[in-house]
């Protein structure tokens, strides 16, 4: 199955900031139509504000932007929140929210776009998970939970969804400069138990925190026609961070 980047539109979630801003740039630049989905402005168009974890309205949401577009080559999910919780401290609120934008949200858009994806011949699902996905850290038991649950899911997706010439895989981040590093308040990249801990130290291979674009990059490659095979996989983009101890 093959397709050429004008073929149907990409669905990129979380694409008003951070790394779903920088996918949606790479992409548009590769040549395809990008739909930007986010509850932020994305600040292009075509774009949607939507909340990923009403997945009452995903089917509707798909059929809305093939109805729009002709069809969908791709889905990138990508939107994502951190709520720090000690697990004594875990709040209802916060653990269901976590799950449902990391988690819900991108099975049940993964869900409809795919079989969407199916029904047309082939697409291509990338989910961006983390190195959560399979290494825990304290006050992050939901964030990690909901990763974890996403990259199970990207495998059963692509085990199902691949008779019908739709690859579905995960690019699971390390440290990434957005945002999302900034915990309370604080850039956590900035900090010395970054610096000192992580650079200087050596326990974090490259030295540096990854860009949003070199994510980007890894994504580009995973939703395109040119990814005839890797399907399932977890593609992990941390510097080399989990491969030691
Ligand atoms: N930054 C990192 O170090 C890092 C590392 C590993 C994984 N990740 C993952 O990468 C993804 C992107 O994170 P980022 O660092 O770019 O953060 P970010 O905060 O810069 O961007 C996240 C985007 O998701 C959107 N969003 C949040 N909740 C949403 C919802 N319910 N519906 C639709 N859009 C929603 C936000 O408005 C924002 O535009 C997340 O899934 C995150 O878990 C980030």
């Amino acid at each position: 199955m093959g397709a050429d980047p004008g073929s149907g539109a990409v669905v990129v979630t979380g694409a008003g900031n951070g790394i779903g801003a920088a996918v949606a740039e790479r992409l548009r630049a590769d040549g395809y139509l990008v739909v930007g989905l986010d509850v932020e402005p994305c600040g292009f168009e075509p774009s949607r504000v939507a909340d990923v974890a009403d997945i009452d309205g995903h089917e509707g949401l798909i059929g809305s932007v093939a109805a729009a577009h002709g069809r969908i080559w791709g889905l990138v999910n990508v939107a994502g929140v951190f709520i720090p919780e000690a697990v004594a401290d875990l709040t209802v609120t916060a653990y269901r929210r976590q799950l449902g934008v990391m988690l819900d949200g991108p099975v049940w858009l993964a869900r409809a776009a795919g079989l969407h994806m199916a029904g047309q011949g082939g697409g291509r699902i990338v989910n961006i998970t983390s190195i959560h996905g399979t290494n825990s850290e304290r006050s992050a038991l939901s964030y990690d939970a909901a990763k974890g649950g996403l990259e199970a899911a990207t495998r059963t997706l692509a085990l199902e969804l691949g008779e019908h010439g739709v690859l579905v895989n995960s690019v699971a981040p390390g440290f990434v400069r957005t945002r999302m590093s900034v915990v309370d308040g604080r850039d956590e990249l900035e900090t010395d138990w970054f610096r000192q801990g992580y650079v200087e130290s050596g326990r974090l291979p490259v030295r540096r925190a990854a860009e949003p674009r070199e994510m980007a990059s890894v994504v580009a490659f995973l939703i395109s026609p040119d990814n005839t095979y890797v399907s399932g996989a977890r593609i992990v983009a941390d510097g080399a961070l989990t491969v030691g101890f």
